[in-house]
């Protein structure tokens, strides 16, 4: 099996943390051949591109693609064409990365990060399936133009949402099977009471239940969605969702947690191809400080090696070191609380390492 992995560091707190995803890669020994290449602002300021040539043929030739975040305030007032985000819209639409899996994990020693209850939140562990390379996200035709609207010139904007049924058949699959492997709940999340598009996809998840019968399925209307992913998340195992309301959806579940610098993501094409990138952004106001948490990225490392490589026992040794080191309590300020060891990025890399 070869073994190649494009590192791609990004902006913001992207290299720091990566830097530490890295080094745990690295002590494990399995042999991986990695090679660094440039994505978002740091590619535009190189190439005036986001997602420049050189970075697409070393992801393309890749097994999986590790990232550490894209984006930052300096870059905000370029053309479209040119924004950080248009690398990570670009690679996913490019490699077919589809499903995307963002788990929203509760840990015991951090209860209190959360804004909620411990009550409501303690045991949280919530699986959202979001579609990744369809919905209004890439739905032509979409722009700003100059129309002629009522008598009167005026600039109009537009975007277009649709799912082929193929498309809503794969993400779904995804989803049933991913409940099957958990809880064997599913919660299928959309707006049919007013869109087509979303009553199509319940109509096929309706279709594809009688083979998954060992799962439980449900649907819910987004607003219910978000309302009661705060009044009672527990209730959710896995929720599956379209691109818009997954975008939304889970950042809102992250948040249940208190500690969005702790959750991994995976971005998965139907081959197991994938890229794995922290839940969190750049974070620049912190970016270049070394306080950074680098645990997401390097619980990102641990979904690669389930998932791309199917090297689950490696896997869970770099979950039980994050384990690990939250139980030793050392954390990094965006989860520290009084009574528990204040570390860096570089220092929380460290116990992690010892931990492994
Ligand atoms: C995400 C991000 C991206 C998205 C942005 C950066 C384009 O919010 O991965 O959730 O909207 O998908
Ligand atoms: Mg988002």
């Amino acid at each position: 099996m070869s073994k190649k992995i494009c590192v791609l560091p990004g902006d913001g707190i992207g290299p720091e943390i990566m830097a530490e995803a890295v080094r745990v890669l690295q002590a494990l020994d399995l042999g991986f051949e990695m090679e660094t290449a440039l994505l978002g602002g740091a590619a535009v300021d190189a190439t005036s591109n986001p997602y420049p040539e050189a970075t697409q043929k070393l992801v393309q030739a890749a097994d999986a693609i590790l990232l550490g975040a894209v984006g930052g305030p300096q870059w905000d007032s370029l053309p479209r064409e040119q924004r950080p985000e248009r690398g990570l819209l670009g690679i996913r639409k490019q490699l077919g990365l589809f499903a995307n899996l963002r788990p929203a994990i509760l840990y015991p020693e951090l209860a209190n990060a959360s804004s909620l209850k411990p009550e409501v939140v303690a045991g949280l562990d919530i699986l959202i399936v979001r579609e990744l390379t369809g919905d209004i996200y890439f739905g032509q035709p979409r722009g700003i133009e100059v129309r002629e609207i009522d008598g009167q010139k005026q600039r109009f904007g537009f975007n277009t949402m649709h799912y082929s049924e193929s498309e809503i058949r794969r993400i779904l699959r995804v989803a049933f099977e991913a409940a099957r492997k958990r809880n064997k709940k599913l919660c299928s999340v959309d707006k049919m009471n007013v869109l087509e598009t979303t009553q199509l996809w319940r109509d096929i998840a309706n279709e594809l239940a009688p083979e998954y019968p060992d799962v439980e399925l449900t649907h819910m209307l987004v607003d219910n969605a978000a309302m009661q992913l705060v009044r009672n998340p527990r209730q959710f195992d896995v929720m599956v969702t379209g691109n818009m309301f997954g975008d939304i959806l889970s950042d809102e579940a992250a948040m249940l947690t208190g500690s969005i610098g702790m959750l991994p993501s995976a971005s998965l094409d139907a081959k197991h191809k994938g890229l794995y990138e922290p839940s969190h952004g750049s974070a620049p106001d912190i970016a270049g400080k070394g306080v950074a948490n680098p645990l997401a990225t390097i619980l990102s490392v641990a979904m690669m090696l389930r998932y791309t490589f199917a090297l689950e026992e490696a896997a869970v040794k770099v979950e039980n070191a994050v384990k690990k080191v939250l139980a030793q309590g050392y954390r990094t300020g965006d989860i520290h609380e009084p009574g528990t060891t204040r570390v860096g990025t570089r220092q929380m890399g460290d116990a992690v390492l010892a931990a492994l």
